[in-house]
């Protein structure tokens, strides 16, 4: 099969495949708190390490669809609006124990609504930023906002947003650490695939580098 990207439909795909041709993808589960105080979570699968020194991470924010609110269409995400407010933003690694959870705090709800609670969440506080972090998550990454990028036109007048964060602080949960490695086992991290599906890493090998 062959198409011209966009036009998977005229190809005979229900759906764009692009998630599932680009997968599994790590989920970066971004909390952030908006000036009022007002703590936020979302998860985004457009997400990913992007350099170990200074080790830096971005996701992508996609423009807002509010169908119960089409006048507020196409404005930028919480987490978006909130990390460009105050510059920081917490990113949480969600483990299959949290996966109920973390697809909870993927509803489109309003600005006002604190994620956490609505999730049924407890807080971590954090060292180096305000946000607050998810409390048994087996891994966090406090971030400093670095810059971002706009996305080209999604041929609607909107688009997409990268935003790129430097990693200040690590936390890891000593149950997760095994003779100096995180050990996969234990940690668990949930990715995502194309669609509604996800993965566990459940078979890791190691292939030696270099002879
Ligand atoms: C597993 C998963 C991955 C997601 N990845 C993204 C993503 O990469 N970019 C995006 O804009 N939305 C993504 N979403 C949707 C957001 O989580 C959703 O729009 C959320 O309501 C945004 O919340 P906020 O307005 O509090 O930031 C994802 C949802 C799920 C469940």
């Amino acid at each position: 099969m062959d198409f011209t990207a966009g036009q998977h439909k005229q190809a005979g795909l229900s759906f764009s495949p692009l998630k599932a041709l680009i997968s599994p993808r790590p989920i970066g589960w971004i909390s952030s708190i908006s000036p009022a105080g007002v703590a936020n979570l979302a998860p985004y699968s457009f997400f990913n390490a992007v350099a170990e020194l200074p080790p830096m991470v971005m996701f992508i924010s996609a423009p807002d669809v509010r169908d119960d609110q089409p006048d507020k269409s196409g404005f930028a995400k919480d987490s978006l609006q909130n990390i460009l407010d105050t510059r920081e933003f917490g990113v949480n690694i969600t483990s299959a124990d949290q996966l109920d959870q973390m697809v909870a705090s993927s509803r489109p709800v309003g600005a006002g609504i604190d994620e956490f609670e609505l999730a049924g969440l407890e807080k971590k506080q954090a060292k180096t930023i305000n946000a607050p972090l998810v409390a048994g998550a087996p891994a966090h990454l406090e971030c400093h906002y670095y810059d971002h990028i706009n996305l080209p036109d999604n041929g609607k007048g909107q688009h997409s947003i990268m935003v790129l964060g430097r990693i200040s602080h690590i936390h890891i949960d000593d149950r997760v650490i095994s003779d100096g490695r995180v050990d996969v086992s234990a940690f668990r991290p949930v990715s995502r695939l194309g669609y509604r599906d996800y993965d566990l890493v459940t078979d890791p090998f190691e292939v030696p580098e270099h002879g």
